[in-house]
This record gives structure tokens, C-alpha cells and sequence, in this order.
């Protein structure tokens, strides 16, 4: 059923893709099977600093933000993302009353959860099909539980343009009343730097990026022939992101039910914004929706930063 909705949202968002000028689709489509297992070898690159430093960083911060969540907290996570992350959390953590992973793959949030469950036989484990790029319910307060803590890490929020990135922090004020968010972020650096993580010599983010025209082949029928396309990523320094794209190599005409849509040569798909923040922005930001900044930690070369942000009890309207 939801997988069902899922291919459905798919072929919206392709076809309304193809008809925009300039094209662009959600990153969200990058994750199909193909797409998580190379996103987990992105990881692992040695240009792609982000995942290293953030669970780095999480080790060295986690008796803290034990400390900032408290006894019972019911943790939320945008994401059934990576383990590692929120295994780190769990450990430190003081009797976490519930874990509520959130994803739109049932099939990654199921694995994920299993998992989880297994290692953590104490805990509460609470998965939750939605879409956290749209809107949510939640599931009901726990009576006992403590804090509501939503982490949001590897630097995801990035994906979002500023006004989306808003109505997510309203989103959280809106749905965590007393809570808090503990937020990855990717913060700005070296032009350098940011252009090699997203430009590996292995070409294995080439390969994350160009398997999107794949999937769309796969699970929508469409006819994009993939070795005419070319991975493109890029550090817009004035708007402080990374944008990857693909590159039309051709004239070229692609079919989706039935539809014919052209490329010119060098027009491209946007795929995807990878913004890179500053501590101070992000607490500006997150404060224009009404969340308070608490402790913020970073890794001695100053390259990412994780933020506690407090959701403070009534909101003002
Ligand atoms: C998981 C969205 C944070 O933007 O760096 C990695 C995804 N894209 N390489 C990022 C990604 C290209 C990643 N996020």
C-alpha cells in the first residue's frame, strides 16, 4: 500500500520534473536500494568527510547530550538513517523511554528497526512511515516518557532550500511542544574541500547521483539512456551550497508514460542542494521559527557542527 504510494509520488514528481524549466526532482528519489547502498559507500570515501566527523563528534559529545535529553527521553529520528548515529545516542542516553525512526521506505525503516530492536531489547522501538519533507503525525505522547528529542543529522536539513528548512523548524515547534532538536549540520569551509567531497576520484558519487535516471528507468518505464548523461556538482559560494545536477551530454528525448520530454545539450536535472551553514546561521534560522539555541559542539577542524535546540512549551502565534 504505501509502496504503492510511493511509486505513484515517484511518477508525479518525475513527470512534473521533466516539464519544468529549469528540471529539477527531490533528492529523496536517490534512495532506493541501489541508491542506499552507494550513498553508505559515500560514507566510507575518503573525500566525503561529513559521516566520519559527525559520529566522531557524537562520541565525543554523547555523555552531554544525555545530559540535555534527560531521564525516559522519547527520541525521534528524521530518517531511519545510519545505526551508528543513533546507536551512539541510545547508549549514552538515560533510559530512553521510545525510539521513532521516520522514513518514507518502509522497507529501510523495517530493517532498520529490526535491528535496533534486537540490540536494544529495553527500548520501545516505534517505526513511523511519513514523509518529513511534507508534514507528520506523530504518535502518541508515552505517559512515563521524558523529553520528546528529535535528532536530525548528517547534515540533511542541507537538502532543503531556506523557506523548506523553515517550515521544518516550524514543524518541529508545531509537533514538539517542550522538546528539543539535536541537528547535524555541514558547516562552511574550504570551496576545495566541499568540491572533493562531492567530486570523489572513485566517481562513486557519479554513480549515487546518475543511478536516479536508472531507478526512474527501473520502476517507471522511462528510456533515460544513462551514459549520456554526466554527473555535475558544484559550490555555489554566494548561496552557500553544493548543487549536483545531471548534464544532458546530447539533444536528447526521453519518454515517460507515454510522454516524450527533451533536453537540450548542457541542460541539466537538478537533483539535489547540499547547503553548508555557520552555527550562528542555523541558531538564526531555527530562532525564526522559534527555537532557542542551547550547547552546540564542533570537531577541532571546525567542519561540522551538531546544535541543541529547544522547543520551548507554548508557541506564539
Ligand atoms: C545525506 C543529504 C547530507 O548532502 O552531503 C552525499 C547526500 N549527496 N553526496 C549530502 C550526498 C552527495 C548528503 N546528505
Amino acid at each position: 500500500m504505501i509502496d504503492h504510494l510511493e511509486h505513484l509520488q515517484f511518477m508525479q514528481d518525475m513527470q512534473t520534473a521533466l516539464s519544468q524549466s529549469p528540471k529539477g526532482i527531490s533528492p529523496k528519489y536517490f534512495y532506493d536500494q541501489a541508491g542506499s547502498a552507494l550513498f553508505d559507500r559515500i560514507c566510507e570515501l575518503p573525500e566525503y568527510y561529513p559521516t566520519r566527523t559527525e559520529l566522531a563528534l557524537l562520541q565525543s559529545c554523547a555523555s552531554e547530550v544525555a545530559q540535555c535529553m534527560g531521564e525516559h527521553a522519547d527520541i525521534l529520528e528524521f530518517g531511519a538513517g545510519s545505526l551508528q548515529k543513533i546507536r551512539l545516542l541510545l547508549k549514552a542516553a538515560q533510559q530512553p523511554a521510545r525510539y521513532v525512526p521516520m522514513d518514507i521506505s518502509g522497507a529501510h525503516l523495517e530493517a532498520a528497526s529490526v535491528t535496533l530492536q534486537q540490540e536494544f531489547p529495553q527500548l520501545r522501538v516505534q517505526p513511523l512511515v511519513a514523509d518529513y519533507t511534507q508534514d507528520w503525525q506523530l504518535p502518541a505522547a508515552l505517559p512515563n516518557a521524558g523529553k520528546r528529542v528529535a535528532f536530525f543529522p548528517g547534515s540533511t536539513i542541507g537538502n532543503f532550500s531556506p523557506a523548506q528548512a523553515h517550515t521544518f523548524f516550524k514543524n518541529c515547534a508545531r509537533h514538539l511542544p517542550g522538546g528539543a532538536l539535536l541537528l547535524g549540520v555541514d558547516l562552511i569551509k574550504l570551496p576545495d574541500v566541499l568540491h572533493a567531497a562531492y567530486n570523489d576520484a572513485q566517481g562513486v558519487t557519479a554513480a549515487f547521483n546518475l543511478n536516479l535516471l536508472a531507478r526512474a528507468n527501473r520502476e517507471l518505464g522511462c528510456d533515460f539512456d544513462v551514459k549520456q548523461f554526466a554527473h555535475s556538482a558544484f559550490y555555489n559560494a554566494p548561496l552557500q551550497r553544493i548543487e549536483m545536477h545531471l548534464l544532458s551530454l546530447q539533444a536528447q528525448t526521453v519518454h515517460l508514460s507515454g510522454q516524450a520530454y527533451a533536453f537540450e545539450q548542457g541542460e541539466t536535472l537538478h537533483t539535489e542542494y547540499s547547503h553548508k551553514f555557520t552555527i550562528a546561521g542555523v541558531q538564526q534560522a531555527a530562532l525564526a521559527a522559534g527555537l532557542q539555541a542551547g550547547p552546540f559542539w564542533t570537531d577541532p577542524h571546525h567542519h561540522f557542527g551538531l546544535l541543541w535546540l529547544n522547543i520551548p512549551h507554548t508557541q506564539e502565534h
